[in-house]
């Protein structure tokens, strides 16, 4: 089993780094034999946002851009689990994880009819999701619409979803490191991953 996990921020070894490769450790982990597990960083890739020129629909990926979702692409075919983490900047998710979850639009099957109907290429092969934001407020309404950003699409795209949750209240480069509370709980929540099911 694939367990792909997914940075969204532009600080390495921030918080949101940290909590994913903690979620990947538990779940490399766990009793389920055979969990490979890698972690990437969007920023580390360059990722053009979509620009809506449509070509995927014919093409079935994205032939406007050569860029840095190429390399990505197969390791989404390929993970059954994904883990996208991302900070929260201004109530929502970075720029660069939207960049990523806009240009999965060629993995939508669309219909000609305005408004159309979709299905997705993912869908159906029990893929599953775990999402999480990181932000520096405490008061749940100051944390805004990060993970819902990123859960619904994947959930439109087919994925189950898991687990979708903020971790609230880490400001500073590293300061998640000095909660071992909150490291435990999310290498928890990495151990029971694989397990996850969708029924
Ligand atoms: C441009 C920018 C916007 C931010 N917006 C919010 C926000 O809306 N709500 C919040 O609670 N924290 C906000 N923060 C704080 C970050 O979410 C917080 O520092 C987080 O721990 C950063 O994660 P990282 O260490 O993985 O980069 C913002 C930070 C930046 C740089």
């Amino acid at each position: 089993m694939k367990i792909l996990g997914i940075s969204g921020s532009p600080r390495k070894n921030g918080n949101t780094d940290t909590i994913l490769k903690e979620i990947l450790r538990g779940a490399g982990e766990s009793d389920i034999p055979n969990i490979e597990t890698e972690a990437l960083f969007l920023r580390d890739y360059v990722i053009s946002p979509c620009t809506g020129c449509e070509l995927c629909r014919k093409d079935l990926t994205c032939s406007r851009f050569n860029d840095g979702m190429n390399l990505i692409y197969p390791k989404i075919e390929e993970a059954e689990i994904l883990v996208l983490g991302s900070p929260v900047y201004n109530y929502n998710v970075t720029s660069q994880m939207k960049s990523f979850i806009d240009r999965l639009y060629p993995y939508y099957i669309f219909s000609d009819g305005r408004p159309g109907s979709y299905g997705s290429r993912l869908a159906g092969k029990g893929k599953k999701a775990l999402v999480f934001s990181v932000c520096e407020q405490t008061d749940p309404e100051e944390t805004g619409f990060a993970t819902e950003a990123m859960a619904r699409p994947l959930k439109a795209l087919g994925y189950h979803i898991c687990r979708s949750f903020p971790i609230c209240g880490f400001f500073d480069k590293g300061a998640v490191l000095k909660d071992k509370n909150i490291l435990h709980k999310v290498y928890s929540l990495g151990m029971e991953l694989a397990g996850c099911s969708d029924k």
